[in-house]
C-alpha cells in the first residue's frame, strides 16, 4: 500500500475523464475534504476559465493556476483536489506534485473524453483533431507523475493498496510479485495441495503451514523464523486464508526486522475481501486472539478469485458477512453484484480506510460495525458455538437496530439484511456475551463505543449509548 501519510491525493488526468466525479468519491471515502482547483481558481479570480483564457491566454492562466496550486498543496489538512486537466503543463506544478502530493491519474479513453466536452465551452475542446493531438500529448505527462492509474475509484484504490485482482492470476505469480530476486511461499498445507503455485525458477522454497487459527501460533512462528532461508531483500508469499497471511504476515515483518516485502494470496473470501488488505498482522495467545503482531503493509497483494471455487460453501458465508457489512459502510448493495466485483470493491473500500488511518488511531474503526455484538458472541460461545460470521451477521443486525431507533436510520436498510445475510438468533449465555462485550478492545473506561449508521454508507464511530439499550439489543440476538 503506498501510505499518503499527511500528503494531498490530488486527481489529475485529460478534461472529461471525470476527476471530479472521482474525486467527490475519493473524499467520501477517504474522509477528506475536496477541493476543485477550476472552481476555486474560477472564485479567486472573479471570472470563468473560458473568460480567463480569453482575456489573458494561456500562458498567463497557468501561471495563475500554478500560484493557487503551489497554496493549496502547502496547506495543513489533507484534502482530494482535482486539478484541470492542463495545470501538470506547468513544471513548478508538476514539481509541487512530486514532493507534497500523492498522484492519482484518472486514465479514459479520449472517445469518452471528446464526447463528454464537444459540447461545452472549454476553450482546448474546439476540435477533435486537436483534441486528440492534445490528449496524445498529456497521457505521458500524466503516467509520469501517477502513483496510481485508473477509470474510477474503485481502481484508483486497488492501485494506491497494490492489489492486483485478475481472475486466474495466481497462475502467473512469480511475475507479479515484485523484484527479479527469488521469493519464498508460505501457505497453508491444505490450500497447496489444491492448488500448487506455477513452476518458477524464481520460488526459492515452500514452506506449508497448518491449516486454520493453528497456524496463528507462536509455535508456527518459530519454525518459520528457524527454517527460512532468506535475506532482508527477500519478497515472502503467502498463499492461504486469513490465519495463513496473518500468520507469515508477522513473520515478514519480525524475521531480520523485516523481509524486503511480503505479497498475500488469500484463498478465501474473508482474505480476498479483509484480512489480505491494510496490513494488520498477527498471531493469538493463549489468553486471547491477535494479542502479538506488527502493522506490515504488503508490497503487492494477488487476489484470485478463481481460488475461491475450491471453498467450502461455509466458508464463503463468512465471507459474505464482511461483505454486505462493506456495502452498508460503502452504501451500496455489493452483496448483488458478481463475485469478482464483490472482491474489488471490498478490497477498494478497506484500502480507503486504511489509508485514511493506517495506525488504527480512528476512522479504521467503522470497520467494527457489528463486530462488538459478534465478539462477545463468539467469546460466549467459547468460540465453538457461532462462527464469526454467523456472529457479524447478528451483530450487524443489533447495530442497525439500535441505529434505526437512536439515529433515525430508515428501517428499510435493516429489512434488506433478510435476503443478504439470513441469520437466526443463536443460543449462548447472554451474560457471558454481554461481560466479553464489556473487555472488547473498543470499550473505553468500560463504556462500550458502537459504530452505528446513520444512513447507508454513512457511518458514525465512537458512539456511546446507555448500557441497558445496548444489552437489551445484545439479547435480541441470543434465545435461551
Ligand atoms: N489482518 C486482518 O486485518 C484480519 C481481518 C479479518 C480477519 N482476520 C483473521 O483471519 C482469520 C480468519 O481467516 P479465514 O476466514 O480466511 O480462515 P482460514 O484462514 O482459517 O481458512 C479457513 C479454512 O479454509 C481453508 N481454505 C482456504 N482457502 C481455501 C480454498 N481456496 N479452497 C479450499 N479451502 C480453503 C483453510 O485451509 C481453512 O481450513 C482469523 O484468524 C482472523 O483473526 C484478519
Amino acid at each position: 500500500m503506498i501510505d499518503l501519510g499527511t500528503r494531498h491525493l490530488v486527481l489529475i488526468g485529460f478534461m472529461g475523464a471525470g476527476k471530479t466525479t472521482v474525486a467527490r468519491e475519493l473524499s467520501r471515502l477517504l474522509g477528506r475534504p475536496f477541493v476543485d482547483s477550476d472552481a476555486e481558481l474560477e472564485k479567486s479570480l472573479g471570472a470563468s476559465i473560458p473568460e480567463l483564457f480569453a482575456e489573458h491566454g494561456e500562458p498567463w492562466f497557468r501561471d495563475q493556476e500554478h500560484l493557487l496550486i503551489h497554496e493549496l498543496l502547502r496547506s495543513d489538512e489533507p484534502a482530494v483536489v482535482a486539478l484541470g486537466g492542463g495545470a501538470v503543463g506547468h513544471a513548478g506544478t508538476r514539481t509541487d506534485l512530486e514532493e507534497r502530493a500523492r498522484v492519482a491519474h484518472v486514465d479514459e479513453s479520449v472517445d469518452v473524453c471528446w464526447r463528454r466536452v464537444a459540447a461545452s465551452d472549454r476553450p482546448l475542446a474546439r476540435d477533435r483533431a486537436t483534441f486528440r493531438e492534445l490528449y496524445a500529448t498529456r497521457k505521458p505527462l500524466y503516467a509520469a507523475l501517477a502513483d496510481a492509474e485508473g477509470r474510477g475509484s474503485t481502481d484508483l484504490l486497488l492501485g494506491f493498496g497494490r492489489i492486483h485482482v485478475e481472475e486466474g492470476s495466481y497462475g502467473r505469480l512469480p511475475d507479479l510479485i515484485p523484484g527479479e530476486e527469488p521469493f519464498v511461499l508460505v501457505a497453508d498445507e491444505a490450500v497447496l495441495e489444491l492448488h500448487p503455485p506455477p513452476p518458477s525458477d524464481r520460488l526459492a522454497n515452500i514452506y506449508p503451514i497448518p491449516s486454520g487459527e493453528r497456524a496463528k501460533s507462536v509455535e508456527v512462528c518459530q519454525s518459520l523464523w528457524d527454517d527460512l532461508e532468506a535475506d532482508r531483500s527477500t519478497q515472502l508469499a503467502v498463499l492461504g486464508g486469513g490465519t495463513a497471511t496473518d500468520a507469515a504476515g508477522f513473520v515478514a515483518a519480525t524475521y531480520l526486522r523485516g523481509l524486503g516485502g511480503w505479497v498475500p494470496v488469500p484463498s478465501t473470501l474473508v482474505g480476498q475481501v479483509d484480512a489480505a488488505i491494510g496490513g494488520k498482522t498477527g498471531i493469538d495467545l493463549a489468553k486471547g486472539k491477535n494479542l502479538v503482531g506488527a502493522f506490515n503493509l504488503p508490497s503487492r497483494v494477488v487476489i484470485d478469485p478463481a481460488l475461491l471455487r475450491t471453498l467450502p460453501d461455509a466458508q464463503l458465508s463468512e465471507g459474505r458477512a464482511e461483505v454486505v457489512k462493506t456495502g452498508l459502510l460503502v452504501g451500496r448493495p455489493l452483496w448483488d453484484l458478481d463475485l469478482t466485483d464483490q472482491v474489488r470493491a471490498c478490497a477498494a473500500f478497506k484500502t480507503a480506510v486504511c489509508l485514511s488511518d493506517p495506525q488504527e488511531a480512528g476512522r479504521r474503526a467503522i470497520l467494527n460495525l457489528g463486530h462488538t455484538f459478534a465478539h462477545g458472541l463468539e467469546a460466549a460461545g467459547g468460540y465453538s458455538g457461532p462462527t464469526h460470521g454467523q456472529a457479524v451477521a447478528l451483530g450487524l443486525r443489533a447495530a442497525l437496530q439500535l441505529s434505526i431507533d437512536e439515529l433515525g436510520l430508515d428501517p428499510g436498510v435493516l429489512a434488506q439484511l433478510e435476503h443478504a445475510l439470513p441469520a437466526e438468533p443463536v443460543s449462548v449465555d447472554a451474560d457471558a456475551a454481554w461481560a466479553a462485550m464489556a473487555h472488547d478492545k473498543k470499550a473505553k473506561g468500560g463504556v462500550l463505543r458502537l459504530v452505528l449508521l446513520e444512513a447507508m454508507g454513512k457511518p458514525v464511530y465512537g458512539v456511546e449509548l446507555s448500557p441497558a439499550l445496548v444489552r437489551a439489543a445484545l439479547d435480541s440476538l441470543i434465545v435461551s
